[in-house]
């Protein structure tokens, strides 16, 4: 269960969030609980979480390891930092910032070599959906974020799937349709890196993830896991989703 906390929370307020949530989590074994707040909040994340099972991640990085790039952080800065995972190619990135799935696969291979799990997220918009494009979009993604792969770097990514559509708008994707797409990128990864490395993926579902259509969506055997936006923002809100 990972929280994208996108660009909320000040260092005083993420610390006040691990206050309350580490005892609120303190007994989920069943899975792995991630956070990723806005990079200068990193060290104040890693810090509320120290003792905990929760891995802090970050929302983005450069693939070079180091140079002339005002304004990027490299992967080695932030997992020296203590993170062990990043998000790469979130819609809004791809929307806003000019994300590719040429820069997708720069830097998801670059946060493998930094020692980061990435979470490379892949969807498509409503105007896909509604041209009947869905497939071919997430076919896309998948195929243009890991072709670069091999197959013993694919098996640590985390995929998660996206729907632009679902994404901030309350409007959640039903299970039954995010299943479909999580088919889909097995499909994928099935036939770029084999039957069992399918099998193994972790494929997260993301886009209005609440409390109260957790459930719903993890009866889904194809759904892995969920990638939070909104409902991560508050400790009980998001205790309660990993706590489903
Ligand atoms: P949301 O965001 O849960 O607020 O829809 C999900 C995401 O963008 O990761």
């Amino acid at each position: 269960m990972a929280g994208n906390w996108k660009m909320y929370k000040t260092a005083a307020e993420t610390t006040s969030f691990f206050e309350k949530f580490r005892a609120l989590v303190e007994r989920s074994e069943h899975c792995e609980i991630v956070i990723c707040p806005p990079a200068p909040n990193l060290p104040a994340a890693i810090a509320g979480a120290q003792g905990t099972r929760v891995g802090i991640g970050a929302q983005n990085m450069f693939w070079a390891k180091e140079g002339a790039y005002t304004g990027e952080v490299s992967g080695a800065m932030i997992r020296s930092l203590g993170c062990s995972h990043v998000i790469v190619g979130h819609s809004e990135r791809r929307q806003y910032f000019g994300e590719t799935n040429e820069s997708v696969l720069k830097k998801t291979l670059a946060a493998l070599d930094a020692g980061l799990t990435p979470i490379v997220c892949v969807g498509e918009t409503l105007e896909h959906r509604e041209a009947g494009q869905t497939e071919a979009v997430i076919t896309d993604h998948c195929q243009g974020g890991t072709s670069g792969l091999s197959a013993e770097q694919f098996s640590k990514i985390l995929i998660a799937y996206e729907p632009v559509w679902a994404i901030g708008t309350g409007k959640t994707a039903t299970p039954e349709i995010a299943a479909d797409a999580h088919r889909m990128i097995r499909a994928h990864a099935s036939s770029a890196f084999g039957q069992e490395a399918a099998k193994s993926l972790r494929i997260l579902y993301g886009g209005s993830v609440k409390p109260d259509n957790i459930k719903g969506l993890m009866a889904q055997p194809e759904i892995d896991g969920a990638l939070v936006g909104g409902a991560s923002l508050d400790p009980i809100s998001f205790a309660s989703i990993v706590n489903f």
